[in-house]
């Protein structure tokens, strides 16, 4: 079987929230202490598959690249790299869509949920984005795709994606494999029937990574639980405060039941707040180095232009051997 290799990608979108760190970029620093190559993109093209301001966008990739770094994403040890400098994303996720059928990317539900948002059902682009995440992946020959289970059905796509260009073309691509995380989803602080998104409108829902610790308060403080008192972990009858003690517990460290038994006796109110210095204590150093490092632009796209070099050692080869095997 081949050499291990991971490949994620995440959208430059501003700065990102407790769920995405949580959820996802925690368990990319874990990853790179694991596996011998990590890949991690910041991937530009796939944001501009909706409308885009270039100037938010430009700074939104540094920004996202200096939260990376600030959470432990170490560019000596993984590949971190802009996707838009590495045009082969953009020339295989071609090649591949020529191998991926229109009812395919119909049945997708991303495409169900994002295109109802967009004028005239959205752009070509945000239709055919899955066949780009394939093309992420397959690009370095990745057998290994960290994944939250929003993601599950574009992993399946990339395998048979793989599975059709290796019927096709002669075995070439391994059937990359989901790394599923086991983090529980951060539900919204004003909503916990919903996760936690960057995209929910109402301002205290959501954590980011360079909120104050006085923000950070204040959005505990006015977090939605139930009118009892007590804290309980029942995600099922009191999504509310469990969503609470599931982020005290990923901070944490500690079980859900022990943060409870270490609770009795405390109102709802004065847990949120206990939450709240739990939260501020894990973030403060990841804040002071986003802000140290987004003062630092030069820093960033070096460290984004190294990371291109090395991306493309294994991209380059990867995509003409795809050429040669097409007849292209
Ligand atoms: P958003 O939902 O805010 O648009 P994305 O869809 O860009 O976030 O997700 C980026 C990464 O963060 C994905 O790996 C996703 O699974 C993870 N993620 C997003 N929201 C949450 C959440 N509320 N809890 C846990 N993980 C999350
Ligand atoms: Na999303």
């Amino acid at each position: 079987s081949p050499a291990p290799r991971v490949f994620s990608g995440i959208q430059p979108t501003g700065i990102p929230h407790l769920g995405n760190y949580l959820g996802a970029l925690r368990s990319w620093v874990s990853l790179q202490e694991e596996f011998g190559s990590v890949l991690y993109s910041v991937v530009d093209l796939h944001s501009i598959t909706v409308p885009q301001d270039p100037d938010t966008l430009r700074r939104s990739v540094l920004d996202m690249t200096a939260c990376l770094l600030a959470c432990g994403v170490n560019p000596d040890k993984s590949c971190l790299f802009q996707q838009s400098q590495v045009p082969e994303h953009a020339e295989l996720g071609w090649i591949l869509s020529c191998l991926t059928s229109m009812p395919r990317l119909r049945h997708l539900p991303q495409w169900k949920m994002k295109s109802q948002s967009q004028k005239n059902e959205g752009s070509v682009g945000l239709f055919i984005y899955p066949v780009l995440q394939v093309a992420d992946i397959l690009l370095y020959q990745s057998t290994h795709v960290p994944v939250g289970d929003d993601q599950a059905q574009h992993l399946e796509l990339t395998q048979d994606v793989a599975r059709t260009f290796n019927n096709q073309y002669g075995e070439f691509f391994p059937i990359p494999r989901a790394l599923m995380s086991s983090a529980k989803k951060i539900r919204s602080l004003r909503d916990p029937l919903v996760k936690m998104s960057k995209s929910d409108p109402q301002k205290l829902a959501t954590v980011r990574l360079t909120d104050t610790p006085d923000e950070i308060v204040m959005k505990f403080r006015k977090a939605v639980t139930d009118c009892t008192s007590e804290v309980t972990y029942d995600p099922e009858r009191r999504p509310g405060i469990s969503n609470l003690v599931a982020i005290h517990s990923a901070v944490s460290g500690l079980a859900p039941e022990e943060l409870v038994r270490q609770s009795r006796g405390l109102e709802t109110a004065q847990y949120k707040l206990v939450v709240a210095e739990a939260v501020i204590a894990h973030l403060t150093p990841i804040r002071e180095e986003v802000h140290r490092l987004r003062g630092d632009t030069g820093f960033l796209t070096g460290v984004l232009t190294r990371g291109t070099h090395a991306a493309r050692e294994v991209a380059t080869p990867v995509y003409d051997a795809v050429c040669r095997m097409v007849g292209l």
